[in-house]
């Protein structure tokens, strides 16, 4: 392994770029190898095994590019499968779970915490049993919200939109009734509807993004194992789907936040 190599993130499709996007901000020397499982999202509605099967052949295409860390941009790999990987990848891991779980106590006053994520994200209750670790006493209020990840897909963010405020009061009105003071994006498409979850849950509530956190986990993990690249050229990402790459461009800008220079090649997943 050298500090030259690339790191590996992957996601269930394209949400995994908004924390894409956070690490080419914090590490723009890092060379980024981005797998999306496109042709099998979503995973937040799939069985604990399956994600688990996913979760191996992603990361096992991923080390085919001999990358020197491995990040799950994905709050449902990470809840259901982080364990796995952990303990199987010869290479350093992280998942989005503990990085934010390690913020969202740092920033809560009143020690009640909101998280929203997918299905399997949510009955895994990865957010909650992580808080109450950090934080004993602690009162966690999780709500599964699974129309937000088509939302984000279709473009459907705006903080104006009708459709947008409607799923957004819908799903969040029992965590801003229990007074939460802080909101885990605990899925990694939902850093999208920032603005118009802000508008419902109120100045009072602070809202952490899970790719920001990730990032800043991933430098200093990088950074203590003397594994950070020393130059300081910025280096273009290398994206791989497992579905049609037509379309990409589009909806990666959205999630990037720009366009960018950058290959995408589609792979056949089922082969690792
Ligand atoms: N990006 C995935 C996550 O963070 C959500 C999409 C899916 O269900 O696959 O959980």
């Amino acid at each position: 392994m050298s500090s030259s190599d690339a790191i590996g993130v992957f996601d269930s499709g394209l949400g995994g770029l908004s924390a894409v996007k956070e690490f080419l901000r914090v590490l723009p020397a890092e060379k980024i190898v981005y797998f999306g499982d496109t042709g099998r999202v979503p995973y937040g509605t799939r069985s604990r095994d399956t994600i688990r099967k996913y979760a191996v052949q992603d990361t096992a295409f991923l080390r085919t590019h001999n990358v020197k860390m491995i990040v799950a941009a994905c709050g449902t790999v990470s809840s259901v499968a982080g364990d796995l990987l952990r303990e199987t990848l010869p290479v350093p891991y992280t998942g989005v779970v503990n990085p934010t779980a390690y913020t969202a106590v740092r920033v809560t006053k009143n020690r009640k915490i909101g998280v929203i994520g997918t299905a399997a994200t949510v009955s895994s209750h990865s957010y909650k049993l992580r808080l109450e670790k950090l934080m004993p006493g602690v009162q966690v209020f999780e709500h599964a919200c699974p129309l937000f990840v088509p939302l984000v897909e279709n473009g459907i963010i705006d903080r104006n939109d009708e459709i947008t405020k409607a799923v957004v009061a819908r799903y969040l009105k029992p965590l801003r009734e229990s007074g939460v003071d802080t909101l885990i994006l605990g899925c990694t498409h939902f850093p999208l509807l920032r603005e118009a979850v802000s508008d419902y849950m109120g100045e009072g509530v602070t809202l952490i993004d899970s790719g920001l956190e990730t990032a800043l986990y991933a430098a200093k993990v990088l950074s203590e194992q003397g594994l950070l690249n020393p130059s300081p050229v910025p280096r273009s990402p290398e994206f791989y789907v497992s579905d049609t790459p037509d379309g990409f461009k589009a909806v990666a800008e959205l999630f990037l936040g720009r366009d960018m220079e950058h290959t995408v090649t589609q792979i056949d997943i089922e082969q690792y």
